[in-house]
This record gives C-alpha cells, sequence and structure tokens, in this order.
C-alpha cells in the first residue's frame, strides 16, 4: 500500500492542498491519501504546531505533501510553538536534508514576469538547498542580556563535511541529468562555514564528479545573476539560509510564486516532503482564489522523486503545461479562475 500524507496547514494551504488531492484521486487512485493538522491549525488543536503522532504518521508515509503554514494569528505564540517551528521539526525529524526548487518559466508565463521576457524564456534552474543544518538549527542561539543592560541576539552558522558532501552530491547527481552544470554559493570570502563549503565541495567534485562542470559563486553575485542573466544558471547549490533568500528571488523570475512547488529529500527510501513554495497567504485565504498549480505539482514531483510513478508525473505535468497554454489563469496569473476552476482546467486536460 502506498501512502502519500496530506497536511493542509493554515491560510490558503487546505484550499490548495485540496485540488492537489483531486488530481491524485483521478490520476493514481490506488493511492491512500491520509491527512493530519499542521501549523497554526495543530496549534489550535492540540498545542502544539504539529505532534509526535503527526511526525510518526509523516516518516512512516511513502511521501507527505504538505500546503502551507502560518499566519497573524500566531505572530504572538511562544517561537518553540509556532507554525514555522512545527515546519523545521518535521523538516529535521524527516531528515530531508536537499531541497530542490526548481524555478521554471512556463512558455505561456513569460510576459508575467518582472524581468523582461527575453531574460526569462527558457528559464529552467533547480536550486539545492542544504535545509537540515547551517544557521536555522546551529547553536548556541539566543538572545541575552548583557552585564550594561543591552541584549545581544546570536545564532549559529555550522556545517559540517558530511552535511555539506550529501547534499552536494545530490546537486552534482541532478546536474548530469540536466544541463551538467553545477554553481556552488557560500561566502567563503567571510565565513568560516563558508570557506569549509568551498573546500568540500571541491573534494567532492574532483573525486566523484569531474565530468560535471562546477563554478564557485560568492551569494551576493549569485543573487545579482539570478536577476541580471538567470538563463546562465542549471544547478544551485547553497546552505540553508542563503537557498532560502536566492529560492525566493529565483521563483519571481518565473512570474508567479504560485506556480513553483518544491522536493525536500532524504536518503534513498525515505519519504520526502513536497511543498509549494508559496506560503499560507492570510490575505487571501478562504476566499477561493489562490492558484492550486504549486501545490498540484508538488504532487508532481512527489509522483516522481519518492513514489516512482514517472509515467504520471509526466502526464500531470503536460496537463498543467496545456490547461496553461488553453489560457487557464487564477487572478495571480491576471486571469479570473476560482482555485476550483483551475483544479478543473487541470483535470479536464488529464
Ligand atoms: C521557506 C520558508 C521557511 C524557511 C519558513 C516558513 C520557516 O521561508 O520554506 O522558504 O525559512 O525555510
Ligand atoms: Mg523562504
Amino acid at each position: 500500500m502506498t501512502t502519500l500524507l496530506l497536511l493542509p496547514g493554515d491560510g490558503i494551504g487546505p484550499e490548495v492542498t485540496a485540488q492537489a488531492a483531486r488530481i491524485a484521486k483521478a490520476l493514481t487512485p490506488d493511492i491512500t491519501l491520509d491527512e493530519r493538522d499542521f501549523g497554526g491549525i495543530s496549534f489550535d488543536r492540540h498545542g502544539a504546531p504539529i505532534t509526535d503522532e503527526a511526525v510518526a504518521a509523516a516518516i512512516a508515509a511513502d511521501a507527505v505533501l504538505m500546503g502551507a503554514v502560518g499566519g497573524p494569528k500566531w505572530a504572538g505564540v511562544a517561537r518553540q510553538s509556532r507554525p514555522e517551528a512545527g515546519l523545521l521539526r518535521l523538516r529535521k525529524e524527516m531528515q530531508v536534508f536537499a531541497n530542490l526548487r526548481p524555478a521554471l518559466c512556463f512558455d505561456a508565463l513569460a510576459d508575467a514576469s518582472s524581468l523582461k521576457r527575453e531574460l526569462v524564456a527558457g528559464l529552467d534552474i533547480m536550486i539545492v538547498r542544504e535545509l537540515t543544518g547551517g544557521v536555522y538549527f546551529g547553536e548556541p542561539r539566543g538572545i541575552e542580556t548583557l552585564p550594561d543592560g543591552q541584549r545581544r541576539g546570536f545564532d549559529t552558522q555550522v556545517y559540517t563535511t558530511s552535511e555539506i558532501e550529501r547534499v552536494s552530491r545530490v546537486a552534482f547527481e541532478l546536474a548530469r541529468g540536466r544541463r551538467n552544470k553545477v554553481h556552488s554559493a557560500e561566502k567563503s570570502n567571510v565565513m568560516e562555514s563558508g570557506l569549509l563549503w568551498r573546500e568540500v565541495v571541491t573534494d567532492l567534485h574532483k573525486r566523484e564528479y569531474a565530468d560535471v562542470q562546477l563554478e564557485h559563486i560568492l551569494a551576493d553575485n549569485a543573487a545579482m545573476q539570478l536577476v541580471r542573466a538567470p538563463t546562465q544558471f542549471d544547478v544551485l547549490l547553497t546552505d540553508n539560509l542563503f537557498g532560502d533568500i536566492l529560492s525566493d528571488a529565483a521563483a519571481q523570475l518565473t512570474g508567479s510564486l504560485g506556480m513553483l512547488p518544491s522536493a525536500a529529500l532524504g536518503e534513498a527510501g525515505r519519504p520526502g516532503l513536497y511543498e509549494p513554495i508559496h506560503g499560507s497567504a492570510p490575505d487571501i485565504a478562504g476566499q477561493g482564489v489562490a492558484n492550486p498549480l504549486a501545490a498540484i505539482l508538488s504532487f508532481e514531483m512527489a509522483l516522481r522523486w519518492s513514489l516512482n510513478r514517472p509515467a504520471e508525473a509526466d502526464r500531470l505535468y503536460r496537463a498543467v503545461e496545456t490547461a496553461l497554454a488553453n489560457g487557464a489563469r487564477t487572478r495571480d496569473l491576471g486571469g479570473q479562475l476560482s482555485t476550483v476552476e483551475m483544479g478543473d482546467a487541470v483535470l479536464a486536460a488529464l
């Protein structure tokens, strides 16, 4: 039995996840769908942004598809109980260290980008973001009061050789199936962990991936190059924090955050965590106007990377392309379709 655990979450999360679930029922009726509360709704109902039971269900599933978490309602909650803390715990416990964030410009949407069409046409970048280490999890961290009464906030950026190697391996492997090029972004000019990052990537490349083209790039320059000439990138490998930032920039190049899926993967055989890149969008939650394509494409990635259904993944991908080519547009893409109507359009194309 194959199980897909749904974690719809907060805000528009449940609306977009419902459309992905509809597609799953139609395309792969044999896959069992299970569901748990996650994020703010879990905090409200169970007192924690994710329960131990939900974590166990995620680890036991074949893949996990989440919607989005968070919202102004929980802004005042203590940090360890916030929806975001639930997401970080889930990533850590599922050990999904490699976050694949494709930034792909669908031809039908090239004019929706804030960059000129000629800069983004054909854009196909795969960001590989380290997801379970770095400053997001490093200790010590905290806010302390100094003898003079000032407060001092601190975080720790830390990476070990094996953490860098395992995510780099994912980037090199992916590049081989694409345009064979990896840019590795860090700040080795100012950070010790950045220097180690560069050394480990260089060594691994020499030992095992010399056939792949490797370029080291400082993270600030990577940000600049992403908006200057984004099509020069194939695979962009980076740490947790830089990956968070660079993936938002890359996402906007494609015209809409509402289009982009992501996959977080661990060691082979372990379940992956799939999520749209967009957040819970409290401003439009409950209105039925959110674009469900990022959630639908996240399911497509789950079919490909965790559920071993490449043929169904291809079919679904083509259905999304067809729906867009036929003019299906939610509001974020300049159209009028509701969330459900966009789901209808993809189902019709399927
Ligand atoms: C993301 C988000 C998360 C992150 C937040 C919600 C914790 O921005 O997935 O990019 O910073 O990783
Ligand atoms: Mg982010």
